[in-house]
């Protein structure tokens, strides 16, 4: 076998230089705790990794055994087409008419995306360019910002916990920034504060949206991930919404399939257009086998979007018991993967970024820093519940014992 030549990397001839859009994104945060968690599990370390919302299920059987047999078709081997295969997006304005009551045209108001993520960072790229604002929701997922940056935009955060308040400081900086904000960036079931709204809230910033004349894209991650009853709704379903933006919504929580890179975008078309004439230039689509297979999931998966949002709800309830046997502070969430914790005294003032990085130090157990998803998430804590109810009672222990200072011991050894 040939081996790869070595590249000196001293030997470039001159200095390589970035564009300033790199330059200009905010500081990875959670590098740190990453780096930390490598190491732990170099070290044989059995972390109890509640960091990221990266679902541990597998998907529905029906799925994998689609795309098994769609990929025994060499026919499905060939490029496929930027905005998704048409099946796909008919499947995608049956499930809206069927959950929401939403009618869609799949030919100009929906298109497929390399996960929601791609779609909803070229959406930015499509809208957003030098001098232009958006506002963002804060607490904020990270890429609600980093996407606008990207595109040269510029950011106003806006807390996000108490929609109404958010609704009137919308309207505040409308009347008081020259230019208005262009875009308003919405997401409810909200990462990470779990925040939910209910239709009125979308009523609302309708109104907003044709009065100051900014354009709405609602980030619809968390749409079937809903516990007690609760239903998120759509913004689609409020009248009007699709004169004046678009919403992602992704099959990576609702069906397990995170890996397979399938979201969509779905709404005012001009906006959808942009993003296809962008995505045009950009890709070539998702694998074939994974948009047939996607399309057997919508139509005969459903139920198994229910399963797993019971699974979930026992999971939230095994992680709010124990942490509040231990003395935390948490809401129960109404959706969404994570549980937001406040950190308890005296630990507050030690900062939730060394405060997770002591969790995964001392007690081997990681989650995200609220100071990951900017200022306002400072003093919380992000835990996703993607581990079963044994692993989050023994997280529990973990963080009980760390706290408490009782030596450190790894998952394994204490299961
Ligand atoms: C709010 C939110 N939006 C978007 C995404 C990304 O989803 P996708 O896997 O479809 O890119 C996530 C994933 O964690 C999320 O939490």
């Amino acid at each position: 076998m040939r081996s790869e030549p070595e590249v000196p990397m001293s030997d470039t001839p001159f200095s390589i230089s970035v564009a300033d859009r790199v330059k200009r994104l905010p500081p990875y945060l959670f590098g740190k705790i990453n780096k930390l968690k490598y190491e732990k599990r170099v070290a044989g370390v059995d972390v109890i990794d509640l960091g990221m919302g990266n679902p541990t299920d597998a998907p529905d059987p029906m799925i994998t055994e689609k795309m098994a047999e769609s990929l025994a078709d060499s026919r499905n081997h060939r490029y496929s087409v930027s905005n998704g295969i048409a099946n796909l997006r008919k499947e995608v304005a049956a499930r809206y008419n069927r959950k929401y009551g939403v009618r869609l045209n799949p030919d100009n108001e929906i298109v497929t995306c390399i996960g929601s993520k791609e779609g909803f960072s070229h959406m930015c790229l499509a809208l957003m360019g030098p001098g232009d604002t958006a506002i963002v929701p804060a607490p904020y997922f990270p890429v609600h910002v980093y996407a606008v940056a990207l595109a040269a935009g510029n950011v106003i955060s806006l807390d996000c916990r108490e929609p109404e308040k958010f609704l009137q400081n919308v309207a505040y900086t409308c009347e008081h920034l020259y230019p208005k904000p262009k875009l308003v960036i919405v997401n409810y079931p909200h990462n990470p504060s779990t925040t939910v709204v209910e239709q009125d809230f979308y009523d609302d910033l309708v109104k907003l949206a044709k009065k100051y004349e900014f354009m709405v894209i609602s980030d619809f991650a968390y749409a079937d991930i809903c516990f007690d009853g609760y239903q998120a709704p759509s913004f689609l379903s409020s009248k009007g919404a699709s004169s004046v933006g678009v919403e992602f919504t992704t099959m990576s929580k609702s069906f397990s399939m995170a890996g397979w890179r399938v979201g969509f975008c779905a709404g005012n078309p001009e906006m959808v257009r942009a993003l296809a004439t962008i995505k045009g230039y950009y890709d070539y689509g998702l694998f074939q086998p994974t948009q047939i297979a996607a399309i057997v999931a919508m139509r005969h998966c459903e139920a198994s979007v229910g399963t797993l949002a019971a699974e979930y709800q026992v999971r939230r309830d095994a992680l709010c018991d124990g942490l509040e046997r231990i003395g935390w502070e948490v809401e129960r969430p109404k959706a969404t993967m994570f549980v937001w914790a406040k950190i308890p005294e005296p630990w507050a003032q030690m900062g939730s970024i060394d405060f997770s990085m002591k969790l995964l130090d001392e007690g081997g157990v990681a989650v995200s820093p609220g100071r990951g998803f900017g200022e306002d998430g400072e003093g919380y804590l992000r835990l996703a519940i993607v581990e079963n109810v044994q692993r989050l009672r023994q997280a529990v222990r973990q963080i009980d014992r760390c706290l408490n200072k009782t030596p450190a011991v790894s998952a394994s050894a204490a299961e």
